[in-house]
């Protein structure tokens, strides 16, 4: 039977950051507000013209070293993303062309917002476990800072920019222990960025809503579900698991969801405070920085879990 195994990590974040002081120059809003709700000191900020594709190919460059991969040995690109560069071509094409690889690799999107790493990544594990690729870059890249009204302190505090990414190859080790995906369709109008292209112009409104505490009561709800039928599937305890990569969109969500599942505070890895929420990207920038900076070692057992807009949401469990 063919596995997949991570091979090496990335990540880029843009050099601009942005502290909640600054925002409270702008906007009615404080740092105290921000931090105890959120959890979230600062956020990245990409420069103007610097695009999804930008953040990933850095984010990618950094993973395929890691991961002692050339890029030509790439036989598969998935990018998730909520920002593209463009509303066609995909993302992962531009990638595919700003790395060079010429070697007509697949390569498309996947759109499922703040759990589109998880998909991204199920789907790569698919591709390498039926055989049809054998090495396949793994992408969350966002600019989710050019989807916000900067005047709606709502909304413009919670969000960033960046990019995380993972080499996947083929191995006779398991990786990917389990998975279980979820969406629900019913729950796109409590968070939504409803404007599309068409006719010539942006149809609907361009700026993210949310509706904060509806979204805040059926994340903790819903991942707390996840975890528990992921880890019931892989036949192992809250105590099995080394560490934890959550999505980065509020402390407050990660410490209700980990309490949850019986998760110990100091397994789990939060980028939140530095990053803000990073929708596709914030699991593998977490994942990146849990990686480089030692608390995740070879062979430790990772639970990935997220939710977002869809809603979409799921939980991974990994061998790292
Ligand atoms: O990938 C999923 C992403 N989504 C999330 O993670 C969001 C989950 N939701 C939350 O974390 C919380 O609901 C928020 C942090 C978004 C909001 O916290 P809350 O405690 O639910 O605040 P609220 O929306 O009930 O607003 C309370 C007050 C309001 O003022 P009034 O009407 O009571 O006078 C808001 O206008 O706080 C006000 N407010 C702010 N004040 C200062 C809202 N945003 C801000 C702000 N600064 N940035």
């Amino acid at each position: 039977m063919i596995h997949s195994r991570i091979l090496g990590t990335g990540s880029y974040l843009p050099t601009r950051r942005v502290t909640n002081d600054e925002l409270a120059q702008t906007v009615d809003t404080s740092d105290e507000w921000i931090y105890s709700r959120t959890g979230i000191k600062a956020r990245h900020i990409a420069a103007a013209g610097e695009q999804s594709s930008d953040l990933a190919v850095q984010a990618a460059r950094a993973a395929l070293e890691a991961a002692h991969v050339a890029a030509s040995e790439i036989d598969l690109i998935i990018v998730a993303t909520a920002t593209p560069d463009m509303t066609f071509p995909a993302t992962a094409c531009i990638v595919q062309n700003k790395l060079g690889i010429t070697n007509q690799c697949a390569a498309f999107d996947v759109q499922a917002v703040c759990a589109g790493f998880m998909y991204a990544l199920v789907t790569a594990h698919q591709y390498i476990q039926s055989g049809m690729a054998t090495k396949a870059l793994v992408i969350g890249a966002e600019v989710f800072s050019r989807l916000l009204d900067w005047n709606d302190r709502r909304t413009c505090v919670l969000f960033g920019d960046g990019a995380g990414a993972v080499v996947l190859g083929a191995s006779d080790e398991p990786g990917l222990l389990q998975a279980k995906l979820r969406a629900d369709g019913a729950f796109a109008h409590i968070l939504n960025t409803p404007g599309k292209v068409a006719c010539g112009a942006v149809d609907a409104s361009p700026f993210l809503y949310m509706d904060g505490q509806a979204v805040f009561k059926f994340a903790v709800k819903a991942l707390a579900e996840i975890g528990h039928e992921v880890m019931q599937l892989a036949d192992i305890t809250a105590d099995d698991i080394d560490c934890v990569v959550p999505h980065q969109a509020n402390r407050r969500i990660i410490d209700a969801t980990a309490k949850h599942l019986g998760i110990s505070p100091e397994k789990i890895i939060i980028t939140v405070a530095e990053h803000g929420n990073t929708s596709a990207a914030s699991i593998p920038l977490a994942l990146d920085t849990g990686v480089r900076d030692g608390r995740i070692k070879r062979g430790d057992t990772l639970l990935l879990e997220g939710i977002g807009g869809g809603f979409a949401w799921g939980a991974l469990l990994l061998r790292y």
